[in-house]
C-alpha cells in the first residue's frame, strides 16, 4: 500500500508521535510505502510532499509542533481546490490518507471520503471538542501546562494579595479551562458554554477576600462570553473555516473585576504557550495508539472512519459523524465540582 499522511489545523504536541507510529506501523508492521504532505491540505492541493520512513522519523515521539508543518488551508475555499487533491492522490499512488486534524481539517477529509477518497481520521486539538472520541491527541499537554502556569499565578497571586486572570485557549468549549481550573484550584472559571455575569464573578471574589488575604486566580477560557447586557466585547477577525480569532477576553475580564471590586488584578494570557514543547506520556501513547490504529483501519479498508478514544480501548467513529457537532463542555462535571469549590 502506498499511504499519505496530513497534519491540518492549529499545531499541537503529540503530532510527531502519531506521524511517527503512522510511518513505524505501515513500514515494520505491512511494509508500506509512506508519502508526507506539508502543511495540511495544502500539501495535496500544491502537490507538495516528503517521503517518510522509519529512519526518517527517528527522534520524534518527544518533539513538539509538526515536522510535515500545518495550516488552516480549504481546499473547498481554493479554486479546483478539490480536483487538485483528488489530481495529487491519484499522481502519487496513494491506496489511504490519514488525516491527523481537528474539526475542519477532519471535516474536509469527510467531505472526500464522500467523494470515494479512501481516508482516515486521527482526532487532534488542544481544545478536545471533537465528537465521538473522549480525548483528542494534544489535551493532556495543553492541561498540564496552563495547571502548572494556574500553580506559578497563585504564589505570585498569593503574595501581592491580587486576583489574576488566566485566559487560556479554547474558543468554542471550555475543556481546557475547565480541567486546568479544577487542576490548579481556581476560583472561578468562565467558560463559552455558559455566558457569565460579571457581577456574580465579583460578589464572588470579595466575599472570598473578605476572609482575609486571598489569592484568587480566575480561568478564562478565549471563548468566555459576557451574559448578555453585561459587559461588551469586539467582533474578533474570522478565518478560512469560519472561526473567530479570539484573545483578549482575560483583559476585559481583569479590568472589569478591578473596576467593580477595587481589587488590584492582573491577566496572564497563555496563548500558544499551552500548544508549544513535548507532548505529555499520555498524548505520546494516545497519539502512538491512534497512528497505528489508522493504519490498521486503513489495511481493513474502514475507509471514511477516524480512530477514537472511548474508555480504555481505541475504536472507530464515521468521520461524518464526529464532525457533525462540536463536543461542548459535560455540564456535569463543572456543576458537579462547582458545587463544592465555587460560589
Ligand atoms: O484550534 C485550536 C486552537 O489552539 C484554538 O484553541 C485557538 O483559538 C486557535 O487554535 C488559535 O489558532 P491560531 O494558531 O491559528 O492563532
Amino acid at each position: 500500500m502506498r499511504v499519505g499522511v496530513l497534519t491540518g489545523g492549529g499545531d499541537c504536541p503529540g503530532l510527531n508521535a502519531a506521524i511517527r507510529a503512522v510511518v513505524r506501523k505501515c513500514e515494520v508492521g505491512y511494509g508500506d510505502e509512506v508519502v508526507g504532505y506539508r502543511d495540511g491540505w495544502r500539501g495535496l492541493v500544491e502537490a507538495d510532499r516528503v517521503p517518510l520512513d522509519v529512519a526518517s522519523c527517528r527522534g520524534l515521539l518527544p518533539r513538539g509542533g509538526t515536522v510535515l508543518g500545518t495550516s488552516r488551508t480549504n481546499p473547498y475555499k481554493v479554486e479546483g481546490g478539490e480536483k487538485k487533491v483528488l489530481a495529487t492522490l491519484q499522481e502519487d499512488g496513494i491506496d489511504a490518507l490519514v488525516a491527523i486534524g481537528g474539526e475542519d481539517t477532519l471535516g474536509v477529509a469527510a467531505r472526500l471520503a464522500e467523494t470515494g477518497v479512501q481516508v482516515v481520521g486521527i482526532p487532534k486539538t488542544i481544545d478536545n471538542d471533537l465528537s465521538g472520541t473522549d480525548f483528542t491527541i494534544g489535551f493532556d499537554t495543553a492541561v498540564e501546562i496552563a495547571a502548572d502556569a494556574i500553580d506559578r499565578l497563585h504564589t505570585t497571586a498569593e503574595s501581592h494579595d491580587r486576583v489574576i486572570v488566566c485566559e487560556v485557549m479554547g474558543r468554542h468549549a471550555g475543556w481546557i479551562a475547565t480541567y486546568a481550573g479544577i487542576a490548579g484550584g481556581a476560583a472561578a472559571i468562565l467558560v463559552p458554554e455558559e455566558p457569565f455575569d460579571i457581577d456574580a464573578v465579583c460578589d464572588y471574589l470579595r466575599r472570598r477576600h473578605s476572609k482575609g488575604r486571598f489569592a484568587s486566580i480566575v480561568v478564562a477560557a478565549e471563548g468566555a462570553l459576557p451574559a448578555e447586557g453585561t459587559i461588551s466585547v469586539a467582533s474578533p477577525e474570522i478565518d478560512q473555516f469560519g472561526h473567530p480569532r479570539l484573545g483578549g477576553i482575560g483583559n476585559t475580564v481583569a479590568e472589569e473585576i478591578e473596576q467593580r471590586t477595587g481589587m488590584e488584578s492582573r491577566v496572564t494570557i497563555l496563548g500558544h504557550v499551552q500548544r508549544g514543547g513535548t507532548p505529555s506520556a499520555f498524548d505520546r501513547v494516545l497519539a502512538t495508539r491512534f497512528g497505528t490504529a489508522a493504519v490498521d483501519a486503513a489495511h481493513e479498508g474502514a475507509f471514511g472512519q477516524m480512530v477514537a478514544l472511548h474508555g480504555p480501548r481505541v475504536e472507530r467513529v464515521p468521520i461524518s459523524e464526529a464532525v457533525s457537532t462540536l463536543k461542548t463542555l459535560d455540564k456535569d462535571l463543572i456543576r458537579s465540582v462547582a458545587e463544592v469549590f465555587f460560589g
